[in-house]
């Protein structure tokens, strides 16, 4: 394999890439046999905890009899679908998905073929996903906060066409004069504007409820359809995701992650005035795929629903979490480290300064180095996440069985030691 994984992101270098051997619960175990509190579930989607007996064995059992897959509808899809609209009651219409990145694209290619249009306006620091037009960022890290410039925008790497981000704009989010500067020069041809409210990618950073009202406002005056991308936070922050703090509702939404607990699954659906352009003839819009609404994916999804849906989950979640940043908190202050949470407590950011950030520029005025630092300490003694301060820390269930007095010394450890190397 080019870099000896199967995903570039897992690369930590010759030293530090990370193989795993077994995972339960809220741990994670090497193959050098240490075993992590893992906080960083697979970048969000276990939310009850790995390997949960409850879902693996209704998955075992769809499989055993009924199958893998047919190619064919079965009751799984409706079964999933009402559970979806129940948690999430504005969705009239959906079809599934693999991944979180087919689910963005069947939206957006949705969202043209209603509308007829071609834009798609995202904001700086947000991601959809691996495919050409997603992939361009604002490239904040070789940026200089002092030039008074916009991060030039950037494509994530080779072999992604300059064609490819002809559609595309992108604005800072919370900024209110940018978006009405791009509806003022392209807005006749903006398709959709394509949201993570809370930025599971940007340290949870979040927008601000006049700044999502105002989308949704523009939106509505423009016949601009809002693509709320709920890929991290769908079926964690809420049962009803981000739209259900903030009480604006999409006209699609995007799922994927924590709908399966781990297994893969994904899907987007919103009005069913919008969803019903996808057809398969007459210049509909063509959506489907080999694996789609396959038995595997869609077992875990009913049982992950229907355990998210019937139980007190979230309770243990969001306390876990908060309990957690207590503890956090507790260390930083003790060091006398200026810090704030960002975002909800089933996914919350830390950034080491005196603000929340509000966008993503805000986010470069973080001490992003002393937390990865931070974070590289953790992980020796135990503990894993994302050792980048725009990647959350994850909450499942499983968590509320963490050892807070061994999180705390270990905190408290790693950040002694990243205050003395930064000294030394
Ligand atoms: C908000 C958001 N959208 C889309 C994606 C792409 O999902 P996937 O990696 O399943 O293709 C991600 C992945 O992290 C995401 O966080």
């Amino acid at each position: 394999m080019p870099m000896g994984v199967a995903d570039s992101y897992r690369y930590w270098g010759e030293k530090n890439t990370v193989f795993v051997k077994s995972s339960k619960g809220c741990t994670i175990t090497d193959a050098d046999d240490q075993t992590f509190v893992d906080f960083r579930l697979a970048y969000g989607p276990i939310i009850l905890g790995y390997r949960d007996a409850r879902v693996d064995q209704e998955v075992i059992q769809a499989i055993t009899e009924r199958g893998t897959m047919s190619g064919f509808s079965t009751d799984l899809d409706s079964d999933v679908i009402e559970l979806v609209k129940q948690m999430c009651p504005n969705i009239e219409k959906m079809r599934f998905a693999n991944s979180g990145t087919e689910a963005v694209i069947g939206a957006v290619r949705t969202a043209r073929g209603f509308t007829g249009r071609n834009k798609i306006v995202v904001v700086e620091g947000g991601f959809h996903g691996l495919y050409d037009e997603m992939m361009w960022k604002s490239d904040v890290d070789n940026w200089d906060a002092e030039s008074g410039e916009a991060p030039e925008v950037a494509a994530f790497g080779s072999g992604i066409p300059e064609a490819s981000r002809e559609h595309l704009e992108t604005v800072p989010l919370n900024c209110f004069e940018a978006i009405d500067e791009v509806f003022a020069r392209v807005g006749g041809d903006i398709a959709a504007i394509v949201i993570e409210p809370i930025m599971g990618n940007c340290g949870s950073i979040a927008s601000s409820q006049e700044y999502m009202q105002k989308l949704r406002d523009l939106c509505d005056a423009t016949g601009t359809l809002l693509i709320i991308d709920e890929v991290k936070t769908g079926f964690r922050v809420a049962k009803g995701g981000a739209q259900e703090l903030y009480g604006i509702h999409a006209d699609l939404t995007t799922y994927a992650k924590a709908m399966g607990n781990g297994y893969p699954v994904a899907a987007f659906g919103g009005r069913a005035d919008v969803m019903n352009v996808i057809r398969s003839s007459n210049g509909g819009v063509t959506h489907g795929g080999t694996y789609t609404a396959n038995m595997i994916a869609l077992s875990a999804a009913k049982a992950t629903l229907t355990i998210l849906n019937n139980s007190d989950a979230y309770a243990s979640i969001n306390k876990a979490g908060a309990d957690i940043q207590k503890v956090l908190a507790a260390v930083f202050t003790k060091h006398g480290i200026e810090h704030r949470f960002a975002g909800p407590d089933s996914m919350f950011g830390i950034h080491f300064g005196d603000l929340v950030p509000t966008n993503y520029r805000d986010w470069k005025k973080t001490d992003s180095d002393l937390y990865t630092e931070f974070a590289m300490n953790l992980i020796k003694h135990g503990v894993m996440l994302e050792p980048d301060s725009r990647e959350p820390w994850f909450i499942c269930e499983a968590h509320k069985n963490v050892d807070l007095g061994w999180l705390e010394s270990t905190a408290d450890r790693a950040m002694a030691d990243a205050i003395a190397s930064r000294v030394g």
